[in-house]
């Protein structure tokens, strides 16, 4: 951690969690809590609640969770820095300069020099297109139908005619040679001296989720190859990483995104009202972009140009977005070819109807697949539906593999019966009862995640944790029965010594503060789950001291059999004798904590 711990603290508490997270989301006070439809995944009855007593929130559909630094982390997409930023600026408290490393202060600072050179050249490039020298450009907008607020909303510039015009400019504001290089705005060869990359095109500023400028494509104007020069893969710009619009479309929350191809089409799309629209820019969707949507959205409608590269783009794309739990619909273009060329000819009316018939995955795929097949002739009529019984298969639910057999068999009119045995046939035949493999092997693993006994430990030790936050006076009734060390787990042991060390101090503890020891996203939201564990129904007091008593016992009880465990292996003798008179005390242990 870069800033003393005091100081995080002091900015996490001023900052009242209600309050922030209230700027973000509608809160409704419910008891001692607020809560709100979670703005992490798509519900319509709220689950996502806010704590002032913790300061903490935690979302009981969905699982996010954190103190006020996490939601922004994972709000906004900031790095635990940025939002130890942005919360400092807004209780008005002042961060001192970093005491980084030197190491990293090199990359630290070169990133962020990288992005200011980055902003520099965006905002050139922007006064050029407004220029006189950048008439045409301007015009080549313009014609392209592109208002003065898009072009603004876009940072859109223009690249000179000129070889060095850019180099020059950069250079005389105060930038080094070498920090201009590793940007990738210019180049610098000895033989032929330094050139900008991008001469007399027009600009679009790629931006990260948070509007930071890492990287530029320039088009030429009219035609000519390249169509789209990029600029490289440079420390700020990971082309498998960044999603051309995501800055604006992250915040629409309208529970589902749009993804196209190019520029033009994100551009034209926002322009058209449709402010979800997101691109991956010419290099093929991955996994990472799909995660990247998943932090949004549960939904992807995919509007990809309506040609054969579009079409198997799609059909690429649909599996990358169901691997990271997002399902994903067909849009098509047809008869245009873009949705920019599709919303040109006939408005956004239109688009929005073809959004509403926009097209389950699967019948895009079989849909596909037919377009391989004559249907007039039995043979290939045959062979077409022995293929579309295969990708029947990929439904292992036979509840929904069903369905889907019941709507194909609709809809290229053969008898459900005959398609469904034709199914079945096959799936013994190609690879032997996979698909009744894979249903009872999700069964058994159902089956082991509800009766494992760790999941059951560790239960009970979350039950535990959120006892002692919510009343500190249990602290009082487990002193010398349990330690920080009888929480098995490693995190769980973790934030139960943070915790023992809080009520140790200050005789009192506060789940905010320690989360703010871990500085990932995902720990801070594990420590926030062990804190919101769902406490019992509402109980009279003697169910609740009985109910106390058997989480203590029982995780005593485990950490007793961990520590016999190890005796045994290691023949310590002594340590075993003390550990079965401990064992032998549980159940005094037990009355003493639940006496009566
Ligand atoms: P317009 O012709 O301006 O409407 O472009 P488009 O967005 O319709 O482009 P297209 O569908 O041809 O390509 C989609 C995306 O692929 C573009 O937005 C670029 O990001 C990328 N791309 C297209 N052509 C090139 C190229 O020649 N080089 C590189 N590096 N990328 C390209
Ligand atoms: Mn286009």
């Amino acid at each position: 951690m870069y800033y003393p711990e005091e100081l995080v603290e002091e900015i996490r508490s001023r900052n009242n969690i209600v309050d922030v997270i209230g700027s973000y989301v509608r809160l409704q006070k419910k008891g001692s809590n607020y809560m709100a439809c979670c703005p992490f995944h798509n519900e319509n009855t709220p689950s996502f609640s806010v704590n002032p007593s913790k300061q903490m929130y935690y979302c009981f559909g969905c699982g996010a969770g954190g103190n006020v630094f996490t939601f922004l982390m994972q709000y906004e997409s900031y790095s635990f820095i940025e939002a130890l930023r942005a919360l400092a600026e807004r209780a008005g408290v002042a961060l001192p300069e970093l005491e980084y490393s030197e190491e990293a202060k090199r990359t630290a600072d070169l990133k962020s020099r990288l992005l200011a050179v980055n902003r520099d050249a965006a905002k050139y490039y922007f006064y050029q297109l407004k220029s006189e020298r950048g008439k045409a450009a301007l015009e080549y907008l313009k014609n392209r139908a592109l208002t003065d607020d898009t072009i603004r909303a876009f940072g859109l510039g223009y690249s000179t005619k000129y070889a060095d015009d850019l180099y020059k400019y950069l250079k005389n504001i105060g930038y080094e040679d070498e920090l201009l290089r590793q940007s990738g705005l210019v180049t610098m060869e000895e033989a032929k001296g330094v050139y900008d990359k991008f001469w007399n095109r027009v600009m679009f500023p790629i931006m990260d989720a948070n509007s930071r400028v890492i990287a530029f494509g320039g088009r030429v104007m009219g035609e000519g190859t390249p169509k789209y020069l990029n600029s490289p893969e440079t420390p700020v710009f990971e082309k498998s990483r960044n999603l051309y619009g995501l800055n604006i479309a992250k915040g629409q929350r309208k529970g589902f995104f749009l993804l196209c191809e190019g520029y033009m089409d994100v551009i034209s799309l926002h322009q058209a009202g449709f402010t979800n629209a997101v691109a991956s820019l010419g290099t093929s969707f991955t996994a990472q972009h799909a995660r990247m949507m998943a932090r949004y959205v549960k939904e992807v409608l995919l509007t990809y140009d309506s040609d054969g590269a579009g079409v198997k783009a799609a059909l690429r794309a649909i599996p990358i977005l169901k691997e990271a739990g997002i399902s994903a619909r067909i849009v098509s273009m047809k008869p245009y070819k873009d949705p920019d060329e599709f919303i040109k000819a006939c408005g956004p009316e239109e688009y929005q109807k073809r959004l509403d018939h926009a097209q389950n995955s699967f019948f895009f795929e079989v849909e596909v697949l037919q377009q391989d097949y004559n249907l007039g002739d039995p043979e290939q009529k045959t062979r077409f539906f022995n293929e579309m019984a295969k990708l029947l298969l990929q439904f292992p639910e036979e509840l929904e593999r069903n369905n889907y057999t019941e709507a194909l068999a609709q809809k290229y009119m053969i008898s459900f019966d005959s398609l469904r045995k034709l199914v079945n046939r096959l799936g013994v035949q190609l690879e032997p009862s996979r698909v009744a493999a894979q249903t009872v092997e999700r069964e058994r693993e159902e089956g082991r995640r509800r009766s494992r006994p760790e999941e059951g430990m560790k239960k009970s030790q979350r039950l535990l944790l959120t006892r002692l936050i919510e009343e500190p006076q249990a602290f009082e009734r487990v002193k010398g029965i349990i330690t920080p060390e009888d929480f098995t787990e490693e995190f769980y042991r973790e934030v139960a010594a943070l915790a023992f060390e809080e009520y140790g101090k200050t005789g009192n503890v506060n789940p905010a503060r320690i989360i703010n020891r871990f500085e990932s996203r995902e720990q801070q939201t594990e420590a926030a789950e062990l804190f919101s564990t769902q406490l019992p129904a509402p109980m009279d007091e003697a169910q609740r001291r009985r109910e106390f008593a058997d989480t203590v016992v029982r995780v005593k009880q485990n950490s007793l059999q961990i520590q016999y465990e190890k005796a045994v292996e290691q023949n310590d003798f002594t340590a075993l004798q003390g550990i079965m008179e401990k064992q032998k005390g549980l159940g005094k242990l037990h009355s003493s904590l639940n006496p009566g």
